[in-house]
């Protein structure tokens, strides 16, 4: 059976549906354990309710220690970082490289954290924190497929960002979304897994918005981790593009 690990910063009501699914027998994982990237996310106790060891990488501490003189990882190299993610040259920026290198303390730890219970993939569920490639090819070690998963709140590749229903409803679209889709360099760009919609109607303001979103994220999250524990996303190719295939 695949043992994932689920991120929350907030109130956790996706973490909540996983373990909802997995209680029911709808989604055949084992929850190995769950993170936050602050003492005080709900999703911390909804994971202790289920029985679920929760660990906390406290970010903001973290950037205090970095303040007072912490040195980012000896394996950390702002050279490559600022490689892969195409971002501006390394002597350019004295901001860019802080807030590379104080998030690269951040992400050890969270490496570390994850190494305790060797987990098959990250969910993240609502974590709002940017993973870099520093983290990000750590954790996928070279695997053909992903190995971090998000969710984000609009219909990628439109509105990307912190505030995807907002921006959806402020742009007067007539159709929401929501999007689960593997995490690479960029901002919510990853390959797409699955994605789902509804209609927004001159009934709706922004909080019937949020409502029909999160419901449909309930359904779509654990749907697709049943794909990935049952073998059934593969990598393919569109026009250049990196794209999940997900197989009958
Ligand atoms: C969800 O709407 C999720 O899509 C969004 O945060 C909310 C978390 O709710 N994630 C992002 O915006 C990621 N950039 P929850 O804590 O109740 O699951």
């Amino acid at each position: 059976m695949k043992k994932i690990a689920v991120l929350v910063s907030g109130g956790g009501s996706n973490l909540q549906a996983i373990i909802d699914a997995v209680k029911a027998g709808d989604l055949n994982v084992t929850i190995a354990c769950v993170g936050a990237d602050n003492p005080n996310a709900g999703g911390l106790t909804r994971a202790r309710e289920a029985g679920i060891p929760t660990f906390v990488t406290d970010y903001r501490a973290l950037y205090n220690s970095y303040a007072q003189g912490a040195m980012p990882p000896a394996d950390f190299s702002l050279e490559e970082v600022f490689e892969k993610q195409g971002l501006v040259k390394a002597e350019s920026s004295e901001k860019v490289k802080g807030f590379l290198e104080r998030r690269a303390l951040a992400e050890a730890d969270l490496l570390n954290e994850l190494s305790f219970f060797d987990v098959d993939l990250l969910v993240l569920a609502g974590f709002m924190r940017v993973l870099t490639p520093y983290f990000i090819d750590r954790f996928n070690g070279g695997a053909s497929l992903p190995r971090i998963m998000n969710i984000h709140p609009a219909l990628l590749p439109s509105f990307p960002g912190t505030d995807g229903y907002g921006d959806t409803f402020g742009y007067g679209c007539k159709v929401g979304g929501c999007t689960v889709h593997f995490v690479d360099y960029g901002e919510d760009s990853g390959p797409i897994i699955g994605q789902a919609a509804f209609s927004i109607g001159p009934e709706d303001d922004l909080a019937t918005v949020k409502r029909h979103g999160l419901a449909e994220e309930w359904k779509l999250y654990p749907e697709c981790i049943r794909l990935y524990s049952e073998g059934r996303l593969n990598m393919g190719e569109r026009g250049g593009r990196k794209v999940v295939e997900v197989v009958a």
